[in-house]
């Protein structure tokens, strides 16, 4: 019968013995997958294991620090940090066209990564390369289902034929729900088990004009609160997925104090959905919403007005971009 502490004496086991005595490596993107993948790896093979965090800059508030802290300390796990933002973001300056975004991502998070994993091989030769890849994955990629490539998906690509790794994969048979089940019973943090969903070319692609640190800054201010209001009204888990979209190019009039304003909008695309390929808009409760209307107008000079998205999938995709 299916128990989270079976599945990991199971998996620690087999990856034990595909292992051995060799080294391996782990990509971290803040997710739960790749989280999960790697403590599950560590749990079998202790410091053969390095994980690498390419942090491109574009995470929302806190996220770069779980990972770097909370998750670090959880697993003991050995971690090389990348601080990539300046390089992602010199490279996206500019850059307005939602697909344009992705590619330069997409590149440079290959190029990033590569050359830590270079660094690495030449440090302790490294054979093998953890993956979270998930069930739904397996199928989706191996399916064939036939469903237009409206958007290009940018997770880790392939890696030069000079630096080839076999594949470690231990939740391929799982779902999400039994991930974040084994990552709980892992004693991983708590918010990076429960995280939604989110995009790889991250809050580059919830920004609509081009991407720069202070609008990366309004952001994510504007999306902590939202995060913070939804959590404490106990609706994470009602929710799949809560983008919060700077519209940096659009200014409205507004008053606030003893002024005029001409500031920006944000808009709350909270969704539900079981899959991602179709989704509804959320109903928040009123209150909820207005709470985080209030409190982003209130706490983020920048923001003067905040609408609500309320259309569904399709023939609107769940990001903006
Ligand atoms: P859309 O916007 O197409 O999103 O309804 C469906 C799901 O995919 C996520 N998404 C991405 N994930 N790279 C990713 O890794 C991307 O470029 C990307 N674009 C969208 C989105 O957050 C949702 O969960």
């Amino acid at each position: 019968t299916w128990t989270s502490s079976n599945i990991i004496d199971e998996q620690v086991a087999a990856i034990r013995a595909k292992v051995g005595d060799k080294q391996v490596l782990c990509g971290l993107s803040g997710g739960v997958d790749s989280a999960v993948a790697a403590a599950l790896v560590h749990k079998a093979v202790g410091d053969q294991l390095t994980c690498v965090f390419v942090d491109h800059g574009l995470l929302r508030a806190g996220e770069a620090e779980q990972v770097e802290k909370d998750y670090v300390a959880a697993t003991g796990i050995r971690l090389k940090v990348v601080d990539a933002a300046d390089t992602f973001l010199g490279h996206l300056a500019g850059v307005t066209d939602p697909e344009q975004k992705r590619k330069i991502i997409g590149r440079e998070f290959i190029r990033t990564f590569e050359a830590a994993a270079r660094e690495l091989d030449a440090e302790r030769h490294i054979e093998f390369l953890v993956q979270g890849t998930l069930y739904p994955d397996v199928v989706e990629s191996g399916g064939g289902t036939g469903t237009a490539n409206i958007k290009s998906h940018h997770n880790v690509g392939g890696l030069p034929d000079d630096l080839q790794f076999a594949l470690i994969e231990p939740l391929r048979t799982l779902f999400k729900d039994e991930v974040r089940a084994l990552g709980a019973e892992l004693g991983l943090p708590e918010e990076m088990v429960q995280r939604h969903p989110f995009p790889g070319p991250g809050l580059a692609i919830r920004i609509i004009g081009a991407v720069d640190r202070e609008r990366l800054d309004i952001l994510r201010a504007a999306d902590l609160i939202a995060r913070e209001e939804l959590t404490a009204a106990g609706l994470d888990r009602d929710v799949w997925q809560f983008p919060v979209v700077l519209l940096a190019d659009v200014r409205s009039v507004g008053v606030q104090g003893d002024g005029r304003t001409y500031g920006h909008p944000v808009v709350l695309r909270p969704v539900s959905s079981e899959d991602a390929m179709t989704a509804d808009w959320s109903r928040l409760p009123y209150d909820v919403i207005a709470r985080i209307s209030t409190r982003i107008t209130n706490e983020v000079r920048e923001i003067n007005r905040v609408v609500l998205d309320v259309t569904s999938k399709p023939p609107g995709t769940i990001e903006w971009e």
